[in-house]
């Protein structure tokens, strides 16, 4: 079975390769599939997102296709960066300066954050479509903390009690083992292995 991932992010479409590599599926990515065209995400929510993402791509390639959509959502900024965590700011390390920024005269016990991920499946053919989602509750710490060339994004302030540590200073696998995607990766992997059981 072909499974296209919808993103322009090569690191993701290796993620899932890796993630799924006991199951019997191809990986495509969008260039696999010959498609250059970009989904805006204009949704209220990460599930609007990643379901609108996945049947765009899905309905232009007829492939089964699953797409995501992660937000950090802050609760002493009233759940911002949230949907839009990608556009809070032109890079990575701006994106932080500004969570920071914002944060400073918060206390360390009110700084409370969650990361959530929404991962869709969709296939064009039957219009079947089923979301997995993960999250984990952690709090943002007052400066960057991370082993380097490890994790991207929001990891280095992101930091995880019942780990002791920043993403940031997590090794891939430790990091998968509790983090949202692992957790929606996990589901979604269960789900397909049943699919496929039956087949
Ligand atoms: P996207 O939905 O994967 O594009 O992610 C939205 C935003 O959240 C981007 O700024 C990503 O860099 C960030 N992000 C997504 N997943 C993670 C993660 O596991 N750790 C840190 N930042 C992440």
């Amino acid at each position: 079975m072909n499974i296209l991932v919808a993103t322009t992010n090569p690191g993701k479409v290796k993620e899932y390769r890796h993630f799924f590599k006991d199951l019997s599926v191809t990986f495509l990515s969008l260039k696999d599939a010959g498609i250059d065209q970009e989904f805006e995400e204009t949704g209220q929510t990460l599930a609007e997102n990643s379901l609108g993402k996945a049947s765009f791509y899905g309905d232009l390639s007829g492939e089964m296709t699953v797409a995501d959509d992660t937000g950090l959502f802050v609760k002493a900024l009233s759940e911002k960066p949230g949907v839009k965590s990608a556009r809070y700011a032109k890079t990575d390390s701006l994106r932080m300066k500004k969570v920071l920024e914002n944060l400073q005269n918060v206390p360390y016990n009110e700084r409370e954050a969650d990361f959530k991920v929404v991962i869709s499946l969709y296939y064009s053919k039957t219009k079947f479509h089923k979301s997995f989602e993960g999250e984990i509750k952690g709090m943002i710490v007052d400066e960057e903390r991370q082993v380097v060339q490890r994790g991207f994004g929001y990891d280095p302030i992101f930091y995880v009690p019942k780990a002791g540590k920043t993403f940031a200073e997590m090794t891939g696998p430790e990091k998968n083992a509790l983090s949202h995607r692992g957790i929606a990766f996990k589901k979604l992997s269960h789900f397909l292995s049943q699919t496929l059981d039956k087949k």
